[in-house]
Order: structure tokens, then C-alpha cells, then sequence
């Protein structure tokens, strides 16, 4: 096939994990008979250096005309006081191309069980998929200051949390059938009528086994035994927080892809860490999520099962076969930079493929 994709590598160690992402598609289409052109596009700071806005309205242009996004990372202590920050400029992005739903799997392999902060029996192959909310919430409600005083809102319609509660029914359907709502119902408003609706929306997947949970709770049964979850759907904040915790539970936050998807096949594929600025340029990035993200655009976007599945089996033996990044040591091995961990998952994906 032939698919354009849109690619912004951004800020921080983005551009040295796109790099071996686009690398690793290259060898996809070499491999499978598949011609990827990327457009490239701006976005956060670099947005903000070269057009003085986070957004470029090319930068939409651009993705809306092509079959998929991948982004890197945007943000950095660089922009911390523009008037815009990067960060407006990715959840901008988000809400311009409608991508409500935000799918974020953790899981642990076999290879990494030396990595996970918690004991081997608490931790016992665990595999997760959280569903965060992503257009919507106290990220994109009324926030200001005055009088020394600042204050963030919430709001959520029905609508919006029936569109990503649909997303966390169908996404359980496909996977272990069990789907957990995460809110902070005993408190906020927004959370009942969140509950109120999962629940509703619930009797039209009896096939499902659902139930909701506090987000504090959800946050300690996540190091207590992780095991218990399939799917958990909420809101962008609590989903946001909860992914990062979820992310070192694989063994790094350095390998968590994600997806953000809203009605079509049309999809961002972003890693879940953010642009690493203390250790942008040293080599020291680990470029398994945003490689493992682009494995998710091949399967989400383009229909290429084969194809995603042949990169993740080829990210999992190169960590079997003891190459690590500095963020995930491995007694007795030394870390290896971001390129080579990209080499080291090609030259997997070609020995797999052929
Ligand atoms: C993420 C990031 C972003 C978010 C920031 C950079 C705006 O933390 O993708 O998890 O909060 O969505
Ligand atoms: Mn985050």
C-alpha cells in the first residue's frame, strides 16, 4: 500500500526517536511492499520559534490530509514562560482533529520482569489498556487568574463520555471483556454524571464485565496487583496520571506507545513520555514507544496487522536479547544508545519478517 503520513518530530529527544521510528518503517516497507511518505509539520516549541505559535494552521492542514500522524514530544523549560506554551499546541492539535479517545497499553514482557519496580508475584505479566478521555475535561475548560487567585474547570457532557465509554466497551469486547470506569464520583460532579453514564451505556454490552472504581483506589490497585485490570476508561486528567504510573510499571515510561483516535481510521500516534529535555541530544532516549507507537498507526490506521505485530515481536526479542537504553539497565549489560536500540529492532524485524 501506499499511505502519507504526517510527521512531527518536535522538541526535546523527539526528533532522535522519530528518527529510528521512521527508520523501522522504512524497513516495514521494504519488507512487506509498502511505500510510506512522510510530510513534516511543526508543532510546540519549534512552532513557537519558527511561526511564534504553537499551532500553525499548516500543521492541521497537513495532518488532516494525510492517512496518520506520528508525533514525538513537544515541551521544554525553553518555552516554560511563552505566553502560549508548547503543550496548548499538542492538545490543540487533539481537539482539531477530534481525536477524543486515547488508547495507552501496558503491559509487562517477560524480558523486562527485572525492570518493574514491583515484586515478581505483584507484578506477574500483567496487560492493561487505558482508555483517557482526550478533547475534553479540566484541560480544556475555563482556567484563569485574579486577585491572587487562578482556578481550572471541569466540564463533561454525556456526549463526550458516552463517545470514549464506547471506545472502552469495544476495546474490552476485543480484548479480556472486562472494562473498569475510573472517577472521583464521591466528590465531583463531573464524576457522577460519568459514572451515570458508563453505567447506562453499560447494559448495551452485557458481554462486558463492568465496573467502576475511585481514582485514588484505582491508583493504589495499580502497584498493588496491576494483574486485575483489562480495560480502564476516564477522564483526560485522571487518565493522564494514571498512564505515567502504569508506564514504570513496564519497566520504563520510555516504552509506552499510545494512540488517540476519534471516529475514522484517522489516528495520532504519539509515546506516552514527553520530550525528555535533560536528556535531549545525549543519545541517552529510548526509542521503543515512539517505534512501538508507529506499530499502532500500521495496525489502527492501515489495517497492517502482520506488519504491527512483526515490529512489536521484533522490539520484544531485541529486549530479550538484553538491549537496553539507559532507563531500563540490565545487570551486566551495558546501555546502548537510541540508535542502536533502532538497529538492534531492525535487524530483528528483517530476521522476523524474512
Ligand atoms: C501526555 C502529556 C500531555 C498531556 C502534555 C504534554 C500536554 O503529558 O500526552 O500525557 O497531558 O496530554
Ligand atoms: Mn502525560
Amino acid at each position: 500500500m501506499r499511505a502519507e503520513i504526517a510527521v512531527i518530530a518536535g522538541d526535546g529527544i523527539g526528533p532522535e526517536v522519530m528518527r529510528e521510528a521512521l527508520a523501522v518503517l522504512d524497513t516495514v516497507g521494504e519488507l512487506f511492499g509498502h511505500t510510506f511518505t512522510y510530510r513534516e509539520a511543526l508543532l510546540g516549541g519549534e512552532a513557537i520559534d519558527k511561526t511564534g505559535e504553537p499551532l500553525p494552521q499548516r500543521t492541521v492542514t497537513v495532518c488532516r490530509s494525510c492517512g496518520a500522524v506520528l508525533l514525538g514530544a513537544v515541551g521544554g523549560p525553553k518555552w516554560a514562560d511563552c505566553a502560549r506554551r508548547p503543550e496548548q499546541g499538542l492538545l490543540g492539535l487533539r481537539l482539531a482533529l477530534g481525536l477524543y479517545a486515547n488508547l495507552r497499553p501496558a503491559l509487562l514482557r517477560q524480558s523486562l520482569m527485572d525492570a518493574c519496580p514491583l515484586k515478581p508475584e505483584v507484578a506477574a505479566g500483567f496487560d492493561l489498556l487505558i482508555v483517557r478521555e482526550l478533547t475534553g475535561g479540566i484541560y480544556f475548560g475555563k482556567r484563569g487568574r485574579a486577585d491572587g487567585a487562578a482556578f481550572d474547570t471541569e466540564e463533561y457532557t454525556e456526549e463526550e463520555i458516552a463517545r470514549v465509554g464506547r471506545v472502552g466497551f469495544e476495546q474490552a469486547s476485543a480484548r479480556r471483556g472486562r472494562l473498569c470506569s475510573v472517577d472521583k464520583a464521591n466528590v465531583l460532579e463531573t464524576s457522577r454524571l460519568w459514572r451515570e453514564t458508563m453505567r447506562k451505556l453499560s447494559a448495551e454490552y452485557p458481554a462486558v464485565e463492568y465496573g467502576d472504581m475511585y481514582v485514588d483506589n484505582a491508583a493504589m490497585q495499580l502497584v498493588r496487583r496491576p494483574g486485575q485490570f483489562d480495560v480502564i476508561v476516564t477522564s483526560n486528567l485522571f487518565g493522564d496520571i494514571l498512564s505515567d504510573e502504569a508506564g514504570i510499571l513496564t519497566g520504563s515510561i520510555g516504552l509506552l506507545p499510545s494512540a488517540s483516535i476519534g471516529d475514522g481510521a484517522f489516528g495520532l500516534y504519539e509515546p506516552v513520555h514527553g520530550s525528555a529535555p535533560d536528556i535531549a541530544g545525549t543519545g541517552k532516549a529510548n526509542p521503543c514507544a515512539m517505534i512501538l507507537s508507529a506499530a499502532m498507526m500500521l495496525r489502527l490506521s492501515f489495517g497492517l496487522r502482520d506488519e504491527a505485530l512483526a515490529v512489536e515481536n521484533a522490539v520484544e526479542q531485541a529486549l530479550g536479547l538484553g538491549a537496553r537504553t539507559a532507563d531500563m539497565p540490565l545487570a551486566g549489560t551495558a546501555p546502548i544508545s537510541c540508535a542502536r536500540m533502532g538497529e538492534r529492532i531492525r535487524a530483528k524485524l528483517t530476521a522476523v519478517a524474512r
